[in-house]
């Protein structure tokens, strides 16, 4: 489907975004692996989560969804039964990665796959911790999916994380959980820490200590009623959106703003745009609060500053978006050592390049990032999503801005985080 996107002259108004992914992805599996019946509200809406819930379901998991509420019977820790057929995590890195671990503790034969985006992207980063704990995992060519997992007991493993990902870490706890000592890891780089907070929640023990986060053994889990925030990595968009139309004024509401998830709004702020974050609380160890963005003059006329180091882990999934308006401020950007970029649903840095020179801007593509000219006058242009939901939903802010019309090809595959993105997009422009 091909979504048509024209220059807009202002975002106003106020809007709520499904929940968030990542919190929602880890609230199913452990509802699923506890005691009694869980409840989650404001459960995402996302591809991707509906793609775990299936997977659950295929491993015998009694699930009801109506409307944005999910409640899940739990089995228990071990109780999941074996599938019967191959498992789909669709689009979903995360649900095959985080299921992994869990299906490492059981004691049968399964199997998961994915789409054709899921099956290149790497395994080898699970595989080998999985393998460590005395899994039997094995897996295509190039560790690629799809993976054969044959579970049963693990053992504690100390492990250093090579990469800076959440996915990676969270499959090794999970898989922790069914070790016959405490597993711990070590990241060199934070990442989202959603996984550890949920632990705690449903009842597993965590321990923190120089770095390492551990986890304690065989927990008795507790099915929980929750709500999830909406998400902060949907709502980056808008907020990009809004710093670059004049007068514009959006209010996010209920935002997760867990605090390695928040550095978009620092970082923003630091950039010069006026962000600012209303009625925070925190509800379930995660934080939350109201996102308001207004428009400011001035701030076209900065620059960002660049992404390396720490922060492309914590904007990991913003880059793209940010990469949009890096095109706009008069200082550009500069995004490195973003390697990582390139293992995201589709090679996020080639087709940030190929579509923002598209659209006439001038970047230069580098092995681990993008040098993006600023200040440039984008023209409408055909979008290659390359189906990455993330490359559709900037190049939809893109579009905003640019002078004709901007045509997103394969629009549809926004909804693997984001149903509903270009009528909430279109319920906020003003022509
Ligand atoms: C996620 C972690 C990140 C992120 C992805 C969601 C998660 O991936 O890009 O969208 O929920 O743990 P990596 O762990 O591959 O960095």
């Amino acid at each position: 489907m091909i979504e048509v996107v024209r220059p807009a002259a202002r975002l106003y108004g106020s809007l709520s975004l499904p929940g968030d992914k990542s919190i929602s992805h880890r609230y199913a599996l452990l509802a699923a692996l506890s005691e009694g019946v869980s409840e989650l509200q404001h459960f995402a809406s996302s591809a991707d989560c509906h793609s775990t819930l299936g997977c659950l379901r295929d491993l015998g998991v009694r699930i009801e969804v109506e409307g944005d509420r999910v409640t899940i019977q739990g089995r228990g820790l071990r109780g999941l039964g074996p599938p019967g057929k191959m498992l789909d995590a669709g689009n979903s890195g995360t649900t095959m990665r985080l299921l992994s671990g869990i299906l490492a503790g059981h004691a049968f034969e399964s199997s998961v796959t994915g789409d054709e985006s899921l099956r290149r992207r790497p395994m080898g980063r699970i595989l080998e911790p999985l393998k460590l704990m005395g899994a039997r995992v094995e897996c295509g060519d190039r560790e690629l999916p799809p993976l054969k997992i044959q579970g049963g007991r693990l053992t504690g493993i100390r492990y250093r994380l090579p990469v800076a990902s959440a996915q990676v870490k969270s499959c090794v706890l999970l898989a922790g959980m069914y070790a016959d000592r405490p597993t711990a890891v070590l990241e060199t780089v934070p990442t989202r820490d959603h996984t550890e907070i949920a632990l705690e929640h449903f009842g597993a023990s965590l321990r923190h200590e120089a770095g390492w986060i551990e986890v304690e053994p065989e927990p008795r889990l507790e099915g929980r009623r929750l709500e999830i925030p909406g998400d902060l990595s949907s709502a980056a968009f808008f907020l990009v959106a809004a710093a670059l139309t004049p007068d514009s004024d959006v209010l996010l509401k209920d935002v997760g703003l867990n605090r390695r998830r928040r550095e978009l709004l620092d970082y923003l702020q630091r950039a010069g745009m006026a962000v600012s974050v209303e009625n925070e609380c925190e509800r379930f160890g995660e934080a939350r609060g109201n996102v308001r963005i207004q428009w400011r003059p001035a701030f076209l006329a900065g620059a960002l500053p660049p992404i390396r180091g720490n922060l492309v882990a914590a904007l990991i999934d913003e880059i793209p978006v940010l990469s949009v308006l890096g095109s706009q401020v008069t200082g550009g950007l500069e995004v490195s050592e973003a390697r990582e970029l390139r293992f995201k649903e589709s090679d996020r840095l080639s087709a940030l390049a190929r579509n923002l020179r598209a659209m006439g801007a001038e970047v230069e593509e580098m092995p681990d990032g993008l040098r993006i000219r600023g200040g440039q006058r984008l023209r409408g242009a055909d979008i290659d999503t390359r189906g990455d939901h993330r490359i559709a939903m900037a190049f939809a802010v893109a579009g905003l801005v640019a002078h004709g019309e901007t045509r997103i090809h394969a629009a549809e595959c926004a909804g693997v985080s984001f149903p509903g993105f270009f009528d909430a997009l279109r319920r906020l422009t003003r022509d």
